[in-house]
């Protein structure tokens, strides 16, 4: 097994599961059982292992099972490199308390303690949503590399919300503005250097030749914003554009991922449906390799039905690829055959009605 993973894990009173507790001997884990047996459920509870709201982004209080009001709880025995620890989060709907080795801590610290990432079947489509999806995505794999990413973001957005509201409000005294546009113009600049510098890096590893999946070209839409300076004067220059339409209209929350298959050239979003597949596994199996590489530490991945709409050579392309990660993994899908060749190389957990996994 990786040096990095969740050895034994507990979820109680979370979705559809009352109490499941789980041991994994293995690096790779197959998750299967019919539709609406708790595949998903059991990988968003993992999910909660590390900051946010896990893979749904869901409120804590959807995830409280139905029929047992009470609060939620996922624990964990984890392992980084040979060091065992505990995590237990819990939630009884608002907020969710975070503690490791039995101390409280902030959520933030959990990204220090395991890195996890995840593949759910919307994220196919992402080329084909709105640009703020784009956005989270990217930011959320800068977030894997830099934790004060999501603060950064955070504090850049309420910053945005203040000044649109100034906008909307029509006021038209300069220091109001001024005051938020300063806080934005260095976190702007931060944000926008951070995800051109993550671009690059994770470009790097998309262009190694040992990649079984196409390789992509990532950029950013727009223009790098040079300096905060630049930004703040480009803020101040803007108002009078910027009340006559009543938000702002540049900076780092408007800006956008673009993807590039090399092989076909041809931008991502004209891709057929399998291809924009391929596209994002070949990100998220480089984002991987890019944690791995800059904080030593395997990535616990999470992909759930990833399978479905590959063909059976880039079925077990993935298969090998995942494997030569020596992350630990949980993969999901409804039907056992699909992971036939993994049948040695990982434990298989099969969830339903009469498995004594299931509550
Ligand atoms: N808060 C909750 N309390 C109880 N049950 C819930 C809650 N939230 C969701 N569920 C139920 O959990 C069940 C399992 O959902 P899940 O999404 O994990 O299924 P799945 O195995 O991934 O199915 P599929 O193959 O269709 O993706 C569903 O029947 C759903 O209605
Ligand atoms: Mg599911």
């Amino acid at each position: 097994m990786s040096s990095t993973g969740i050895e034994k894990l507990k979820i109680s009173n979370f979705r559809s599961y009352k109490i499941l507790e789980l041991s994994f001997e293995s690096n790779s884990t197959v998750v299967y059982g019919k539709n609406g047996v708790g595949k998903t459920n059991l990988l968003e509870a993992i999910s909660l292992l590390y900051p946010g709201k896990g893979i749904r982004r869901s409120n804590f209080s959807d995830m409280i099972n139905i029929s047992h009001n009470f609060p939620w709880k996922v624990e964990a025995l984890c392992r980084k490199n040979n060091n065992l620890f505990e995590i237990e989060t819990s939630s009884d709907g608002k907020g969710r308390a975070v503690r490791v080795d039995g101390k409280k801590v902030p959520q933030n610290n959990l990204s220090s303690a395991l890195k996890i990432i995840w593949f759910l079947p919307p994220m196919d489509r992402i080329w084909l949503e709105t640009s703020k999806d784009r956005r989270k995505f990217l930011d959320r794999m800068v977030f894997s590399l830099d934790i004060n990413h999501a603060k950064r973001c955070a504090q850049y957005e309420k910053l945005l919300r203040d000044r649109n509201r100034l906008l909307k409000d029509r006021i038209e005294d300069s220091s109001w503005y001024l005051a938020i546009e300063k806080k934005m113009a260095i976190l702007g600049f931060e944000i926008d250097s951070y995800r051109r510098d993550f671009v690059e890096k994770l470009n790097t590893v998309l262009k190694e030749k040992n990649n079984y999946f196409p390789q992509i070209i990532l950029k950013l839409k727009d223009d790098p914003i040079e300096s905060k300076e630049i930004f703040l004067e480009n803020l101040i220059n803007q108002r009078v554009q910027d009340l006559a339409s009543s938000r702002t209209n540049f900076g780092p929350h408007s800006d956008d991922l673009q993807g590039f298959y090399l092989e076909k050239e041809i931008d991502t979003k004209y891709c057929s449906t399998g291809e924009q597949k391929l596209s994002i596994i070949s990100i998220i199996l480089s984002n991987a390799k890019l944690i791995k590489e800059q904080h030593q530490v395997s990535p616990i991945l999470l992909l759930d039905e990833i399978t479905a709409h590959l063909d059976e050579v880039r079925k077990e392309n993935l298969f090998s690829e995942l494997l030569s990660l020596e992350s630990q993994f949980f993969i999901s899908g409804t039907e056992v055959g699909i992971f036939n060749s993994l049948s040695t190389k990982a434990k298989f957990l099969e969830l339903g009605e009469n498995k004594k996994f299931v509550a």
